[in-house]
């Protein structure tokens, strides 16, 4: 059953096609059906209807959101005017090749890393990125556990009009005209952490205790900056703290690219530092910390 979701005096988002239904997925779809939007997950196979519990822990209490999923193959989806794209960025091309979106369509992308869509959308669709800093863990097959319902910005140009109606039931969604400076902050932060807890396989908080992967750490990150800064002369350049901020705030986690590499999966590593080491190349600068711990990533992913 999907919400009918009372939206007040803003427009009702519509119908949503969502590709990727992983952890941030699932919640995603969850706020768009508080919302009332239609959700429809666009999935191989044939369609079926997928039951998720979603448990949010909150500061006293814990809390249980029962979502129905409608999950259908992109043969049997119809047109789609809004996707949300939050698989695993090394999917995201080929996932989306498949799909019927219109030439008016837009889409969403929230994904960790830069680049996963850039120039595969047509001149009249849209693309809107996301970021997000809500932080969920898979409990068991059939239950997510929101962990921390953090900051997400949606952004690019004008906001949507149905972007409010989305945000009244969203907790902190906000809308960024100029969305770059949020995502390289993330961009950075996952630059730093992601890599490293998967290859000496740590939680985050890790990264801040052993002095050793504290200056790994932070060689990644004055090299991230370099770049960032040469791209962008306004890019402050100082993002240790902002990284130290994450790694505390998230120190019990298990990272996506950690969670990736136990569960035998291609990592984002592509999007992330790879996006760097190619932005990099551009420049004629070399990142020496970033180069090996991407090859030291792929030793990992399954060959
Ligand atoms: O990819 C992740 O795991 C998350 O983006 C973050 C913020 C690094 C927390 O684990």
């Amino acid at each position: 059953m999907q919400h009918s979701g009372h939206t007040g005096a803003h427009e009702t988002p519509g119908r949503w096609h969502i590709l990727g239904a992983g952890r941030i997925g699932t919640l995603a779809a969850c706020y768009l059906q508080r919302a009332g939007a239609e959700t429809i997950v666009v999935r191989p196979g044939p369609a079926h209807t997928r039951r998720v519990s979603l448990v949010f822990d909150r500061e006293t209490t814990s809390a249980t959101k029962k979502l129905e999923l409608t999950v259908k193959p992109a043969t049997d989806c119809g047109p789609i005017t809004l996707l949300l794209v939050a698989c695993k960025t090394p999917y995201t091309e080929a996932a989306l090749a498949r799909l019927p979106l219109t030439d008016s369509a837009t889409v969403v992308r929230l994904q960790n890393g830069l680049g996963s869509l850039d120039s595969r959308l047509k001149p009249g669709q849209r693309l809107i990125e996301g970021v997000t800093a809500s932080a969920v863990m898979s409990q068991t097959e059939d239950t997510l556990r929101v962990v921390a319902e953090n900051a997400t910005t949606f952004g690019g140009g004008p906001r949507p009009t149905w972007f409010d109606g989305l945000a009244e039931h969203w907790p902190g969604l906000a809308w960024a005209a100029d969305i770059r400076p949020v995502q390289w902050r993330k961009l950075v932060v996952n630059a730093a952490l992601n890599p490293l807890t998967a290859i000496h396989d740590v939680p985050n908080g890790a990264l801040l205790e052993r002095p050793d992967l504290r200056a790994e750490m932070t060689t990644l990150i004055d090299e991230a900056d370099t770049v960032l800064a040469r791209l962008d002369q306004s890019w402050p350049a100082n993002s240790h703290a902002s990284v130290a901020d994450v790694v505390r705030a998230t120190a019990g986690n298990t990272s996506s690219m950690r969670a990736d590499i136990h569960a035998g999966a291609i990592t984002e590593i592509a999007a992330i530092n790879g996006w760097l080491l190619q932005r990099a190349e551009e420049l004629g600068l070399d990142l020496p910390a970033h180069r090996r711990i991407v090859a030291r990533v792929h030793a990992l992913e399954p060959k």
